[in-house]
């Protein structure tokens, strides 16, 4: 039984805690993974040798560094290369640096909803790559790009890396996709990373690696829910679980519970019970193949201009312009 006797919410994490935990099944978004703790098990993620995500894209960047330069200069317009999500930005240094060595006129945008990411890049681009004029912008994706979309004529090169979709689905990932491209002008490009359809095996080794550092990175939004709201829950009694369905390419994680337990979030004046292995599914990180993001790039009225593939054929990144 799940009580409340009040329902206002004083923020968006609360409302979305509450109305998870509360549906049947019961879910938690990985957008939540995200605080200072988590953004720190995602770079050991990022670091781990199962998660073959990062060096494939890394590979693509370091081995076509010269072709996506080219890509992106052709009509030799200055140009804005605004990133959607940027992180620590370690694949698109090796651009940057490439764009600066060849005197490519470029501004680099930056936009991330962690003023503690930006301040990070910013900071380290001082260092390593002095020359670049960067400019971060604190936000959500689409009230940024709006902002520069409004603000400028200038060419816009937009990055999505990471395969960072695949938090979507497919019917988000279109709504996604489709407001970037009503925001993009003829000439404009949208530079998007796609983890690829593999063997199933290399996938679930990637989400569920021995160490338990994704379980940690899985279990960070009940941790949130400890400290941010209140809550008493017991991570040790719960187990990560990933599943990959070869067919659809969805992998998808949930937390289920060991036991029958209650657990209390006092912000929200919430006991949520648990039965017997019961579950929270928290994300979803989606597979491709050249048909489906055909399908998706049709279905967003965007053309694929461009593809590049790493060399073990694990991960893709497309280049899209809009189709009309
Ligand atoms: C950052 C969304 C691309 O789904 O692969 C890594 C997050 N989750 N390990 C992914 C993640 C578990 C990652 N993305």
């Amino acid at each position: 039984m799940q009580e409340r006797t009040e329902t206002i919410f004083e923020t968006q994490f609360e409302e979305d805690v509450y109305t998870g935990l509360t549906d049947y099944p019961k879910h938690l978004s990985s957008k939540y993974f995200y605080d200072e703790k988590g953004d720190k098990l995602f770079q050991d993620i990022m670091n781990m040798p199962e998660y073959y995500l990062t060096n494939a894209e890394f590979d693509i960047f370091t081995t076509h560094t010269d072709e996506i330069t080219q890509l992106f200069a052709k009509d030799s317009r200055h140009f804005n290369l605004i990133e959607l999500g940027a992180g620590d930005g370690k694949k698109t240094k090796i651009l940057l640096q490439n764009l600066i060595n060849n005197n490519i006129p470029f501004k680099y945008l930056p936009i991330d909803i962690s003023q503690h990411v930006l301040d990070q890049l910013s900071d380290s681009l001082k260092k390593e790559i002095p020359k670049v004029s960067v400019k971060t912008q604190q936000g959500t994706y689409f009230e940024a790009l709006k902002n520069i979309a409004s603000l400028t004529d200038d060419k816009k090169v937009i990055l999505f890396l990471g395969s960072n979709i695949g938090n979507l689905l497919h019917s988000q990932a279109i709504e996604f996709l489709t407001k970037v491209q009503e925001l993009m002008s003829k000439g404009d490009l949208f530079f998007v990373g796609f983890d690829q359809k593999k063997n199933p095996q290399s996938i679930l080794n990637a989400y569920n690696d021995p160490k338990g550092i994704t379980a940690a990175f899985n279990k960070n939004v009940l941790a949130r829910i400890n400290t941010e709201l209140g809550g008493n829950f017991d991570l040790d009694k719960f187990l990560h679980w990933e599943v990959y369905d070869p067919e659809s390419g969805t992998a998808k994680s949930y937390l289920v519970s060991k036991e029958q337990q209650s657990v209390v979030v006092e912000k929200l004046d919430l006991k949520i019970d648990f039965a017997y292995w019961e579950t929270i599914h928290t994300e979803i990180s989606q597979k491709y193949d050249d048909r489906t993001v055909a399908w998706l790039a049709e279905k967003s009225g965007l053309q694929i201009d461009t593809q590049f593939t790493d060399s073990k054929n694990q991960y893709k990144n497309y280049a899209f312009k809009k189709a009309y």
